[in-house]
């Protein structure tokens, strides 16, 4: 029984091992130009969007936070504190009005 395990275990090992003749040369990678499509770098607003562009997009666009429905101011608190708390966002709890009032005024429900 040990050598029909220690048999198997050689023949799936032969199976993960690459045979050598199938690797590709290196010169088989060549460089590709994508077009990708257009979207805003930055949170309009000058000044007033400083807190969001320093804080919000290194995991997503402008377009991803901007397409939201429109909030509540306290809606929006809460979207920011998601952010830091269920992903982790590091964002300084310091700029977290400074986002908040630049949310509610721009995609507001009042
Ligand atoms: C650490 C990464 C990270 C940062 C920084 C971040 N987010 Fe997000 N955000 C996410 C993830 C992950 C999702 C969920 C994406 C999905 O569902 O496809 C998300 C989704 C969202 C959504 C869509 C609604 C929702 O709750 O899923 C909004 C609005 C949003 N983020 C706003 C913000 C704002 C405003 C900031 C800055 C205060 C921010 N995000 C910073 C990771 C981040």
């Amino acid at each position: 029984m040990r050598n029909v395990i220690i048999a198997l275990g050689t023949s799936f090992a032969a199976l993960l091992t690459p045979a050598s003749p199938q690797v590709q040369p290196a010169s088989a990678i060549t460089s590709t130009n994508v077009e990708l499509p257009p979207g805003d770098a930055l949170f309009p607003g000058g000044a007033s969007a400083d807190a969001i562009n320093n804080n919000c997009l290194a995991c997503h666009s402008t377009d991803m936070v901007l397409n939201q429905p429109a909030l509540s101011r306290s809606a929006w608190d809460s979207e920011v504190h998601k952010m830091i708390k269920a992903y982790r966002a590091p964002i300084d709890e310091g700029d977290v009005p400074a986002i908040v009032d630049y949310l509610a005024s721009t995609k507001g429900t009042n």
